[in-house]
């Protein structure tokens, strides 16, 4: 199985707290109860069979916030199956609220590094790869803890399939730049803009998240890329 091993600089615990405020006690039941059903396992390698009994379609959403977008799509697609990571406890009781009020049995969660997940799964295993407001990491001496950077990237296009999709947003004009120039440096993603347009507008099926409204109430401008695996 391929791993970020690369790229020696990649940072491996990108995120920051794990949780925020206290948990009440309808979500502290949910992290007891449901948590446990639909944690992707710990240890081993994950395939379709192992998460979903079957082989179909897969989704990864790295860093999911409180689980809107990666609820969504599984809403959407309820044939295929997502997997989503985020370290945030606060964030996994989001996610786990949406799949107890919209009954989604096609989601699985893994709350903590997407990386150690994503090594484990088959490669060419994915169709879409979700990275949405990743944390900026805005000073230049933090850049190597970017999500967007080849080491994450090399996991990212070894575990998607080919024609697999991946997105990326974000409102942070450093991280926009750098990711078009680290994006640009690669020949396994394939930019599918033909025009501004194309990212400087929401596409279809691509639901605004949390942070995006956050960032839209203060005014920031939003960008969407979509990039096809070679
Ligand atoms: C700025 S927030 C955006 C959350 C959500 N995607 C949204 O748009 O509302 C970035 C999220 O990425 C998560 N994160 C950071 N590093 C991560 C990692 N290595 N694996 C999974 N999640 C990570 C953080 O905990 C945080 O919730």
């Amino acid at each position: 199985m391929t791993t970020a091993k690369s790229d020696p600089t990649t940072i491996r615990r990108l995120y920051g707290r794990r949780s925020g405020h206290k948990l009440r006690q309808g979500q502290a039941a949910l992290v007891e109860e449901l948590l446990p059903a639909v944690s992707v396992p710990e240890e081993g390698p994950v395939d379709w069979t192992r998460l979903f009994g079957d082989e179909r379609p897969l989704h990864f959403e790295i860093g999911f916030g409180s689980g809107e977008h990666l609820a969504y799509r599984a809403d959407l697609l309820p044939d295929h199956g997502f997997i989503g990571c985020e370290p945030f406890l606060n964030g996994v009781v989001g996610a786990l609220v949406h799949i107890r009020d919209k009954h989604l049995p096609n989601v699985r969660l893994h709350m903590g590094d997407a990386l150690n997940v994503l090594e484990r799964l088959p490669d060419a295993s994915l169709r879409f790869v979700y990275l949405l407001h990743p944390d900026p990491w805005p000073k230049a001496r933090h850049a190597k803890r970017r999500m967007v950077n080849h080491g994450p990237l090399d996991l990212i296009a070894a575990k998607l399939q080919p024609g697999g999709e991946f997105r990326l947003g974000t409102d942070d004009p450093t991280y926009c730049r750098w990711s078009m120039m680290i994006m640009n440096q690669r020949r396994d993603f394939e930019w599918l803009a033909e025009s501004a347009k194309d990212f400087l507008t929401r596409p279809g099926g691509w639901p605004e998240t949390r942070y995006e409204a956050k960032a839209r109430r203060k005014g920031h401008e939003v960008w969407y890329f979509r990039y096809r695996r070679a």
